[in-house]
């Protein structure tokens, strides 16, 4: 038997083919509300259930709870907002009204009945959710540039599958659990990532393999910073390593398409309970999970889980050490199975190997997969677009 889904019921709000030419026909007449690309894929997937028991953007008394105390007003923990904000230029609104959810273009991605419009003090926000209130903080940055009013209230979403990327590896919650099942798996451990695949992330994947029934590879799609490398690129790193190196029986591949908060702690449980939806019963946090810069603690992002009642969770966070290649043990390792000194350590900063790929020298196969090296390297050679190459590897990120 899979998890059950966050909440107990995977929500279901999401409309493709006839019914969303209905949905969208319905809304002849409506104002519209524009979302931009976090907000749009928020929208997916509270519409596919990714987000259950969420029904749609929050209102006043969920925000507070989630914010303050990191549980949705009607109990179930939560631990970041997911919000709409009211952009310059959008009608101003009223509870009741219905309205269209367009992207920047005005193409209909669903409709919301407006609950509640509220004002929110974001610097709180960012200091309680993030941590900070810097402004060189991804997040707090992404905060300031919103206008502090934020509209609620129950979403619909449109699916369109002819315009998605990564068409082949867009699994929703629905589609995942029934793989899992058709596969035979109970249990699931889902890895989120947002950087290409290097021999830490493999070594931790596999240890995780040893004790479940599958590995759900769930690379995040979404919006990342500048820095980080494209989705595309990342997905051509996967696509080469389970070639040769994973069983193809035990491991499945999907995109999660949310952008990333940049919020440590909080945002590995918020990943966590989303994998949970998706029918995983296990997630992998490493080190400095979902972290930028130096704002968290290397651990913090594991310990958080202390603070929760297993069954609130519903999910096990499977923790793992810094992991590194050690070149006495001749394999990959930790400091609970490594007796060497550092010395013997290869460990790469993001910030190094960001200069190795531009200047065109392949990272060591100690750090990452020769096949995964060409591939980073060909991308950093590209004038545009794919030239901001980084690992995320560790310190410099
Ligand atoms: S993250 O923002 O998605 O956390 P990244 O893709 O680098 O970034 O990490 C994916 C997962 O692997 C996270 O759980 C992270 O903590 C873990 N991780 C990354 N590098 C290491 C490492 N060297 N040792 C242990 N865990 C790691």
């Amino acid at each position: 038997m899979l998890v059950a889904p966050h909440g107990g019921r995977l929500v279901d709000r999401q409309f493709e083919g006839l019914e969303a030419e209905e949905l969208i026909g319905g809304l002849r007449g409506c104002r519209s509300l524009t979302l931009n690309a976090r907000e749009r894929n928020d929208l997916e997937m509270i519409g596919n259930g990714a987000m259950s028991p969420m029904e749609g953007f929050m209102c006043s008394p969920d925000y507070h709870s989630v914010v303050d105390l990191m549980h949705l007003a009607s109990g179930p923990l939560w631990s970041l907002p997911v919000v709409l904000s009211a952009k310059d230029g959008d009608p101003e609104v009223s509870p009741g009204e219905k309205v269209a959810l367009v992207d920047t273009s005005g193409d209909i991605w669903g409709d919301m009945v407006v609950e509640e419009v509220f004002h929110a003090d974001l610097d709180m926000e960012a200091e309680k959710t993030l941590g900070t209130q810097d402004p060189a903080h991804p997040g707090v940055a992404y905060l300031r540039s919103l206008s502090g009013h934020y509209i609620g209230g129950p979403v619909r979403s449109v699916r369109r599958r002819r315009t998605e990327s990564f068409p082949n590896y867009r699994l929703d919650p629905k589609e995942t659990r029934v793989l899992f099942r058709a596969r035979g798996w109970n249990s699931v451990v889902a890895f989120q990532t947002r950087n290409p695949i290097h021999r830490a992330h493999e070594y931790i994947q596999k240890c995780a393999m040893e004790i479940v029934d599958g590995l759900l590879l769930h690379p995040l799609v979404g919006e990342t910073q500048e820095g980080d490398i494209p989705a595309e690129v990342r997905m051509r790193c996967y696509e080469e390593i389970l070639k040769d190196y994973y069983p193809s029986t035990r491991v499945a591949m999907s995109v999660f398409p949310a952008a990333m908060r940049y919020a440590g702690p909080r945002e590995a449980v918020f990943h966590a309970l989303l994998r949970k939806n998706y029918g995983c019963s296990h997630f992998i946090v490493g080190r400095d999970h979902a972290g930028v810069g130096s704002y968290y603690g290397t651990y913090d992002a594991q310990m958080i889980f202390d603070s929760f009642d297993p069954d609130q969770l519903g999910i096990v966070p499977l923790k793992f050490e810094h992991a590194f290649y050690c070149r006495k043990c001749d394999g990959m390792a930790t400091s609970k199975t490594c007796a060497h000194d550092s010395e013997h350590h290869v460990f790469l900063a993001g910030k190094k190997v960001r200069a190795m790929l531009r200047e065109g020298v392949m990272p060591p196969p100690e750090f990452t997969r020769p096949e995964i090296a060409r591939i980073l390297m060909e991308a950093a050679a590209q004038p545009a677009g794919n030239s901001n190459a980084g690992t995320g590897e560790g310190e410099g990120r």
